[in-house]
């Protein structure tokens, strides 16, 4: 199997003369990895199929949303039978409410929910409405977490004092990314710090509890409690970004997980069964500030979108029972478990990280990082033999050291197995 395949390369070379990069979003060019995207034909279950007829076994998973794999039966049948009824009303309908319903039965927390049609959108809105119910401004974000792409979270750290961020991306405002305060995650006496000093003009502390955008830097419980104490001590908003971690790591979430309550969380992904969707939700108290009801605006053409909502529907109905984590999480120990033996016997200088059945190889030898600059920048390299490695031999993986994958019900025990096979020889070959 080649990677750069000669229908792919030259789609790209086309997609390059209309679209910035030829991509949608940055990451799909490959430019962290070197080569040329693959343009994909169509998927089904665990597999996908490119321009030129290669088939790979998936742990992208289109980014997350497919959590019971692509084009799932219940999923594209309950697509099929809306479109005829309609594809966009801007009016209520109820698979909408029903999802809505779902959704705050799978986490009580979300007591009330609004639709939009992006995590970015989800994450963005949330943070207008902590700063609508607490008056205040200051946003209070994580290195080394992602919450989309809205101006006041393109922010890093800024260099000196940690209190006022520096735009990340050209574009963002100084004047808007000083109003966002970045801390490393793990670090206790940093937002301690913070919070002494600035508490009292925070809206919102927004974190990914399962921060899965720059690595699978997993937090302990313990931190996550601080943030909860230290929101509730200074009157502040803890907002749970779970638009990777809701529904994968469980029906309720992180929040379940390691129960700590936010008090808003934003979904994205899994809940739209693939289709574009997402949603942020909080207590009623909180929720009220929002239009019609409040004075913080948020309204969408698209938001609650039939299509999207019966996809949803579909999709969350199949995982409240937390049955399918049950075989996830066996799924994923059975990879973990079958990587780790090899990783140790060879004494190769990698990890792999697992939640669930969210997984990353962290490329160092030490224990898996917690915060973003425990990273070592010299992962990229290796990765990129890996990814191109792996690739070779029919596995799909995201083209980033950078990025996680995703496990979905459609993988098979012997998709695992096949996949620590690749894994394992890949990893040689790029350490070699
Ligand atoms: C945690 C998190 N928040 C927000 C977003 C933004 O979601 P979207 O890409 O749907 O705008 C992402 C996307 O990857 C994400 O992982």
């Amino acid at each position: 199997m080649t990677q750069a395949t000669s229908r792919s390369s030259e789609l790209f070379e086309r997609a390059l003369q209309a679209m910035p990069g030829g991509v949608s979003s940055p990451v799909r060019a490959f430019r962290a990895v070197g080569g040329t995207p693959l343009f994909v034909d169509h998927a089904k279950g665990a597999r996908l199929t490119d321009a030129d007829g290669n088939t790979y076994l998936d742990f992208v998973m289109s980014w997350g949303p497919l959590i019971l794999g692509h084009a799932y039966p219940k999923v594209t049948e309950a697509i099929a039978a809306q479109v005829t009824r309609g594809t966009t009303y801007g009016a209520p309908h109820v698979a909408e409410l029903e999802l809505a319903e779902l959704v705050r039965d799978c986490y009580p927390t979300a007591e009330r929910v609004r639709f939009t049609s992006s995590g970015t959108e989800a994450a963005q809105s949330a943070l207008r409405l902590a700063r609508a119910a607490t008056g205040r401004a200051r946003i209070v974000k994580f290195d080394g977490c992602y919450h989309g792409h809205c101006d006041a979270m393109l922010v890093a750290a800024g260099s000196g004092a940690i209190t006022f961020g520096e735009p990340s991306s050209a574009g963002v405002p100084n004047e808007v990314a000083e109003l966002t305060s970045v801390v490393p995650l793990d670090d206790e006496d940093a937002i301690r710090d913070l919070m002494k000093q600035h508490g009292h003009e925070v809206a919102v502390i927004a974190i990914e509890p399962v921060p899965a955008n720059n690595g699978l830097l997993l937090q302990r419980k313990e931190f996550l409690q601080l943030l909860r104490d230290l929101c509730d001590e200074y009157g502040a908003m803890l907002l749970f970004d779970e638009v990777i971690s809701g529904f994968r790591v469980g029906p309720g979430g992180a929040a379940a997980l390691y129960d700590v309550q936010p008090d808003m969380v934003a979904f994205g992904k899994i809940l739209g069964g693939g289709l574009p969707c997402a949603a942020f939700g909080g207590p009623e108290k909180v929720m009220s500030h929002l239009a019609p009801l409040g004075k913080a605006y948020h309204a969408g053409t698209l938001s609650g979108n039939p299509l999207a909502m019966a996809a949803g529907l579909a999709q969350i109905s199949e995982l409240a029972s937390g049955e399918a984590h049950k075989r996830l999480e066996k799924l994923g120990r059975r990879l973990q478990t079958g990587v780790e033996k090899v990783l140790c016997d060879e004494d190769l200088p990698v990890r792999m990280v697992r939640i669930g059945s969210l997984f990353w190889f962290s490329f160092s030898a030490g224990d898996p990082p917690r915060r973003a600059d425990e990273i070592p920048t010299s992962c990229a390299e290796p990765y990129a033999k890996f990814f191109h490695a792996c690739l070779q031999r029919g596995v799909h993986l995201a083209p980033s050291a950078y990025e996680v994958g995703f496990l979905s019900t459609a993988h098979t025990e012997e998709d695992i197995d096949l996949a620590i096979e690749v894994f394992t020889a890949s990893l040689r070959e790029a350490l070699a």
